[in-house]
């Protein structure tokens, strides 16, 4: 079969892959081939059991795999034959050096830029699709332009917003599809043809344009904002414990105001995921690289509510169970970051686990998806922890379960069944404000919400 194009995206982590899945699945007449330095990644891309848990993909993957969309680890015959390269390197934050803790550490895109240089005998197309710091482009720009060959490099910005856990659904409804180019002939030449493959499945109205720069920053902009908000309710989910307010009654209040909204009101033990808090640094060390210290400041408050909020939740645990968790065994219902993925990456259940740990409490750990990574994560910390997938058996004889992630299965469980296989007194905290606090109270359990009054029998 012959295609119409040739689409490469380099880096099939939970974006590339993702993202190349739904290109494929909705155009046929393109070949898409993702390609990965990690090469178990590719063998499990190209297996029944896929790297990444996400909803609805594996249906997707296993429809066009072999057909139109392929896995490999041949990155060089990957660019030779590609006219448009997706970059979807990760770029996780610098741990060394100038920035460290706070810049993105970008070796991953400058590698990959190099090796497009290289490898490259035609002109091409390159998108960014990791999420880069602003002027990225232009830095991409100039090492492609390093070529003596007359091969001609067009560079846009395609910021990806989708989810985890809900990837399927905003990659094939998206709010918008954001593409960022130069105002050149040759830049908005690319930039339609971008814009061609998802007019496959995206309305026209969907597909808004920018200059690049606009294109970079709204990425950071939109996760600072989304991250903001659940710190802005979580910060009053304080408030309402000292006041005895209710923090879901005041989400539902002010959510019904049209120009507030109702969505990213949930309030929670604080938000986790690999994203926001690498994004917000991101902006944080860029306004200060352009001497806006206030506005630096001001969105670095952001994640410092978020890391209130995470020990806040450990001191609550502390305080109610009589200031002492030594010796006591402890359930965590949850480790993912969020409901829906296995992912792990920036979990609140990391920290809480650690300094529950601290204190020398037992910990049983159970989760639909996320066993394995909570394996990982927690490998080699000093002190007890155990692993069930059965949320029944994980708080058998505990002193106390704290719900860390929202998967609704642990709604409909039999609370009277667990309650009566705990130690006395049973203690709930409720990280996530998901159960039927009243009914846990009345089987006998101390209940700690959040961002609601305690219901103690003591
Ligand atoms: P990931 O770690 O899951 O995947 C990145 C992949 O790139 C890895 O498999 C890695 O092996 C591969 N890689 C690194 N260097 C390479 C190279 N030189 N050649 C080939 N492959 C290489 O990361 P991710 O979650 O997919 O995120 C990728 C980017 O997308 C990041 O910039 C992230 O901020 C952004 N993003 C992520 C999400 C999300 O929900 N995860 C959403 C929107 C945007
Ligand atoms: C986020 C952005 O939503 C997405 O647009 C971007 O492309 C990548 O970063 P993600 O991190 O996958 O996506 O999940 P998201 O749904 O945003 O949740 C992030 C964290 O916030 C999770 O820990 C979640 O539990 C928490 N959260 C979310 C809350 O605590 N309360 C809410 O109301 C919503």
């Amino acid at each position: 079969m012959t295609f119409k194009k040739n689409i490469l995206c380099i880096g099939g982590g939970y974006v590339g892959g993702s993202t190349m899945a739904m290109i494929a699945h909705k155009c046929p007449h393109y070949k898409v081939t993702v390609v990965d330095i990690n090469p178990t990644r590719i063998a499990e891309w190209n297996s029944n059991n896929l790297p990444i848990y996400e909803p609805g993909l594996d249906k997707i993957v296993i429809s066009t795999r072999g057909k139109n969309l392929f896995f490999t680890t041949d990155i060089e015959r990957g660019i030779k034959e590609a006219e448009i390269i997706f970059v979807s390197v990760n770029t996780p934050v610098k741990t060394f050096g100038a920035g460290a803790g706070m810049a993105a550490d970008l070796q991953y895109w400058e590698k990959t830029a190099r090796q497009i240089l290289e490898c490259s005998e035609s002109s091409k197309i390159i998108v960014e699709k990791s999420t880069f710091p602003v002027r990225t482009a232009f830095a991409m720009e100039r090492i492609l332009s390093l070529n003596e060959n007359n091969i001609h490099f067009d560079v846009l910005s395609n910021p990806e917003f989708l989810a985890e856990g809900t990837a399927i659904k905003d990659l094939e409804y998206p709010d918008r599809v954001l593409i960022g180019s130069r105002e050149t002939p040759s830049g908005v030449k690319a930039r339609n043809e971008l814009i061609e493959i998802y007019a496959n499945w995206v309305p026209k109205d969907r597909i808004i344009t920018s200059n690049i720069w606009s294109s970079e920053l709204s990425k950071l902009v939109a996760n600072a904002f989304l991250a903001q908000r659940i710190s802005s309710i979580n910060s009053f989910t304080a408030f309402c414990e000292k006041s005895e307010a209710d923090i879901n009654e005041v989400a539902r209040a002010i959510g019904m105001d049209s120009r507030l909204g109702d969505k990213f009101l949930n309030p929670s033990i604080g938000w986790g995921g690999s994203c926001f808090k690498k994004d917000i640094f991101n902006l944080v060390y860029l306004c200060r690289h352009y001497g806006l210290d206030e506005v630096a400041n001001y969105w670095e408050a952001v994640v410092n509510i978020n890391e209130y909020q995470k020990e806040r939740f450990v001191r609550t645990m502390l305080s109610a169970m009589f200031n002492t968790l030594a010796g006591k065994k402890i359930c965590l219902f949850g480790f993912a970051f969020k409901a829906n993925t296995g992912d792990t990456r920036e979990s609140p259940a990391i920290f809480i686990a650690t300094k529950l740990i601290d204190e020398r409490a037992e910990l049983v750990i159970t989760d639909p998806k996320a066993l394995n990574n909570a394996r990982i994560d927690l490998n080699g910390i000093n002190g007890t922890v155990s692993y069930s997938e059965d949320p029944y058996e994980a708080a058998d004889g505990c002193d106390a379960i704290a719900v860390v992630t929202e998967w609704e299965v642990y709604k409909d469980l039999d609370f009277k069944k667990i309650f009566q296989s705990m130690v006395k007194p049973a203690f709930i905290f409720d990280g996530r404000n998901i159960l039927n606090h009243k009914q846990l109270f009345d089987i006998g359990f101390n209940v700690f919400p959040i961002g609601k009054p305690a219901l103690t029998h003591f």
